[in-house]
């Protein structure tokens, strides 16, 4: 602490998010000033999303507002839920917090809290939790207004700082993404989501019927992105398949970020691109390292902000070149400027993807490491993080979930001469799919 302690003086610690303030965080700040100088832990957005979405805001952003709140003496960094790192520092007299943490994930927290003001005399105030607001709730209104390009862009490197590893899922339609932007589950307190969109070119030219070969163009795509980012506010990352021509490239970039896109991925194959879960069964060819490596510079000379992240996608395992190979061009990809490595395979056995990141870590980059687990799906997201991946995809779920569901409901009508069985079995009700959207229903007239 910098702040020498007055005679008499009593410290009071108060640990919060801060990300969207409401008249609740300022009655806990007001409680908090009656009984001495109030120091705010601010949770620090790795500490946030330890256990739910990551803020809209960050660190230093919520730092400069909390300070300048009347009765904030001092704001320091609370780097864990747990305060046990900050209190044993601070040793205050008083804490405050709302009584709401009485349930749900803080409850072992406030515990611990507990125990440690027992050591030196402490005490814990806990005034009522303000009833019907709360950043939850202010966070469904902020989704609902939506985002920003530039805020988008700039929340995957965010939750890179923040997150051990960060994951997506496709969305191929609105609807897709409506799914990818707000199913939710609790785990022991902790809420699960997924942290960004994937526009897969598997997903997205197999909705539109055809093949994944660079046949729908960036016209169409984009059609899609329109789609999807019209009604979510997570980041996307985007599937640019070869990235086409050199020459061209730089215009699929500047595109990309003007729309608010966070990343592009582009692979490093030449000719008539295949989906790589063919593998060798079908001719592809790898792209020289030297010319890949001048795409990825002519992208980075084209972005705008350093926020939008160009990575590159090696298909050496792919197309059976080896561990060796994926090394070299890794290597090389790093050194021309790529903002993350895409290690691809189809193999369900590990070995060489293993190996392939064991060696990764020995160049000891931070560039991070991205995974595709659709055939090696045995491994978790606690395996890969292990492993050295930062960035997850589950790259073609929702697609591959929604047309056997489809194609059940076609058969049974045909089966049945009528849509009863059908709707009974496969079908949400006409009541869900009227309110499933907002406008759609009576409420929002
Ligand atoms: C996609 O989702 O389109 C991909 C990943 O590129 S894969 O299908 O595995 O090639
Ligand atoms: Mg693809």
């Amino acid at each position: 602490m910098n702040k020498i302690k007055q005679k008499g003086e009593k410290i009071v610690y108060i640990g919060m998010s801060a990300d969207l303030i409401h008249p609740g965080h300022l009655k806990i700040i007001r409680e908090g000033a009656k009984h001495g100088r109030v120091i705010v832990g601010l949770l620090t957005d790795k500490a946030i999303a330890s256990y739910k979405r990551l803020p809209f805001l960050s660190y230093e952003q919520r730092k400069e507002i909390v300070s300048s709140i009347v009765g904030v003496s001092e704001v320091i960094p609370q780097e864990t839920l747990d305060y046990s790192s900050n209190l044993r520092k601070v040793k205050p007299d008083v804490v405050v917090h709302g009584d709401d943490w009485k349930k749900g994930i803080q409850k072992e927290v406030r515990a611990q809290v507990v125990k440690l003001l027992k050591e030196w005399g402490g005490v814990l105030v806990e005034p009522n939790y303000t009833e019907g607001i709360s950043s939850s709730l202010l966070n469904k209104a902020l989704k609902e207004v939506g985002v920003t390009p530039s805020v988008r862009i700039s929340r995957l490197r965010r939750l890179l700082d923040a997150k051990a590893i960060v994951k997506g899922i496709e969305a191929h339609s609105g609807l897709s993404a409506l799914i990818a932007e707000h199913t939710q589950i609790e785990k022991k307190g902790v809420v699960r989501e997924f942290d960004f969109m994937w526009l897969s070119s598997l997903t997205d030219s197999t909705m539109k019927g055809k093949p994944d070969i660079e046949l729908v163009d960036l016209t169409s795509r984009i059609g899609t992105l329109h789609d999807i980012l019209e009604i979510t506010t997570k980041p996307v990352i985007y599937d640019g398949d070869t990235g086409g021509l050199v020459e061209h490239f730089p215009y699929t970039v500047k595109t990309l970020e003007r729309l608010g896109v966070s990343a592009v991925i582009i692979e490093d194959k030449k000719g008539l691109k295949r989906n790589s879960l063919f593998g060798t069964a079908v001719k592809q060819e790898l792209e020289s390292i030297k010319n890949f490596c001048e795409k990825l510079a002519v992208g980075r000379n084209a972005r705008i902000s350093e926020d939008f992240m160009i990575i590159a996608r090696i298909e050496s395992l792919i197309l059976g070149k080896g561990v060796d190979d994926a090394l070299k061009r890794a290597k090389a990809y790093i050194a021309a400027g790529a903002d993350g490595i895409m290690i691809h395979s189809k193999d369900k056995k590990i070995d060489e993807i293993e190996e392939f990141c064991k060696k990764y870590k020995e160049f000891g980059s931070n560039t991070p490491l991205v995974a595709v687990p659709t055939t090696y799906n045995h491994l978790n997201e606690t395996d890969l993080e292990k492993m050295g991946f930062r960035i997850v995809i589950y790259a073609n779920h929702l697609l591959r979930s929604a047309y056997p569901a489809m194609v059940n409901t076609a058969r049974a009508i045909l089966e049945n001469g009528r849509s009863k069985e059908a709707s009974e079995k496969y079908c949400m009700s006409i009541k869900e799919i009227l309110t499933l959207i907002e406008g759609n229903h009576e409420k929002n007239k």
